[in-house]
């Protein structure tokens, strides 16, 4: 059970305030800056645990932090500094070893690992061929793409196919986990990304989650995420890297897509719909995710099911998975009482296997619920409609 702590750190978090307040007037420029940085790590926390209020604790946390950062300028205004110090390259350096560090991935990922999608995959395959070509400077190629659609659908599968078989460097970037992780430096995270990426090109750069940093729908966003979104705009306008031939593909994901804004929007021209896999890729998911093992079912029968319960290619991965697991309890009944045999042993020994029947699968179908509906699915072809291309 969680146990609240939100009353025992507000109680920290104004001790804290009312310290900083004092070495303020005392012009204690060093526990100024202490206690300030105190109170944000407190409203972080606080954060953590007020789900409602957590985009405003992570506001003011982030206040705080400025203060902090600006104690000399805040206990003396009158040095007023017209321009911010120009990052050091240490800094510099600082961030982009943690992107390296931090946001490149491996991708093993082929496109024939992706089920249906057809078009997309091809659209995918063209978009990267042309970037990768010798070709006249008038022709341009996307330098942003958008994938929607709901999720479990394959957008990540995707971006990390393009990466695959390019063998390009993969940058992997949750939106959220930046802004709440790095905060008051996730701008400079991306700008050390895409520095990075043009070093280590060809790139590919995804951005999932990319509604996280624009949501139109007035709840307010944090500072964070709006300076994070402006710099990956202007990144995306590609003035750092004019005429420049490297490929540097900037991949961005949202599960819903109504909640961009224009400025967002002007950038991915390429919106690309990944929905919900109909029988024939229903059909090719379930074969990917069974491979290796014979299938004794009617696969035409189990796809059309899939379709009508709206199954994502995740749920229908972890139909197979399921479907797999009754099979190998079957007919490996002991298998736990092997548990005891020490790893040598068991090398030796094969897993039993058979073909998966419909009753394997019909476990599968009785838990895994897909929750979206036929209405949800409909927002998404308004959306393209009107908005994709
Ligand atoms: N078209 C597909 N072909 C094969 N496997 C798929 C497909 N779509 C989904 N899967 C399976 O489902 C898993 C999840 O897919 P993926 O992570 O690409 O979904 P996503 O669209 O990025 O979802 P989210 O919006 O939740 O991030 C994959 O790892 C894969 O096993
Ligand atoms: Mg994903």
């Amino acid at each position: 059970m969680d146990v609240d702590l939100s009353g025992v750190l507000l109680n920290q978090f104004k001790k804290a305030k009312k310290e900083y307040e004092r070495a303020k007037r005392e012009k204690k420029e060093m526990v100024a800056r202490r206690k300030a940085l105190e109170c944000a790590k407190l409203l972080r926390e606080m954060a953590k645990y007020n789900r409602y209020n957590e985009r405003m604790y992570l506001e003011m946390a982030e206040k705080w932090e400025l203060v902090a950062d600006n104690i000399g300028e805040v206990l003396n205004p009158s040095k007023v500094i017209t321009s911010k110090p120009k990052e050091s390259q240490e800094e510099v350096d600082k961030f982009k070893s943690f992107v390296r560090n931090n946001l490149i991935q491996r991708s093993k990922i082929k496109w024939e690992d992706i089920g249906g999608l057809k078009e997309v995959k091809q659209l995918m395959m063209e978009t990267i061929v042309i970037s990768a070509l010798q070709r006249p400077t008038s022709i341009q190629p996307w330098r942003g793409i958008l994938l929607f659609g709901p999720p479990g659908t394959g957008k990540t599968l995707l971006a990390s196919a393009c990466a695959g078989s390019l063998d390009a460097t993969f940058f992997n970037v949750k939106a959220s986990s930046v802004t709440s992780k790095y905060f008051g430096e996730s701008s400079k995270i991306v700008s050390a990304l895409y520095e990075v990426a043009r070093e280590l090109h060809p790139s590919i750069v995804f951005i999932d989650e990319i509604d996280a940093l624009t949501m139109k729908r007035g709840e307010g966003i944090s500072e964070a995420s709006r300076r994070m979104l402006s710099t990956l705009l202007t990144e995306l306008d590609g003035f750092q890297d004019k005429g420049s031939d490297r490929l540097v593909l900037t991949l961005a994901a949202t599960n819903t897509p109504w909640d961009l804004d224009e400025a967002v929007l002007s950038r991915f021209p390429r919106r690309i719909y990944i929905p919900l896999p109909d029988r024939e890729a229903a059909k090719e998911i379930i074969k990917i995710n069974t491979r290796g093992l014979k299938l004794n079912v009617n696969l035409d029968e189990i796809a059309e099911r899939c379709v009508e319960r709206y199954y994502s290619g995740r749920d229908i991965k972890n139909l197979c998975q399921g479907a797999i697991w009754s099979m190998i309890r079957d007919v490996n009944r002991d298998l736990y009482k092997m548990a005891n045999l020490p790893y040598r042993e068991l090398r030796k020994r094969k897993l039993k296997v058979r073909p998966l029947t419909e009753e394997d699968f019909e476990e599968g179908f009785k838990k895994i619920k897909s929750p979206l509906t036929k209405r949800d699915i409909e927002r998404y072809e308004r959306w393209w409609e009107e908005f994709g291309g």
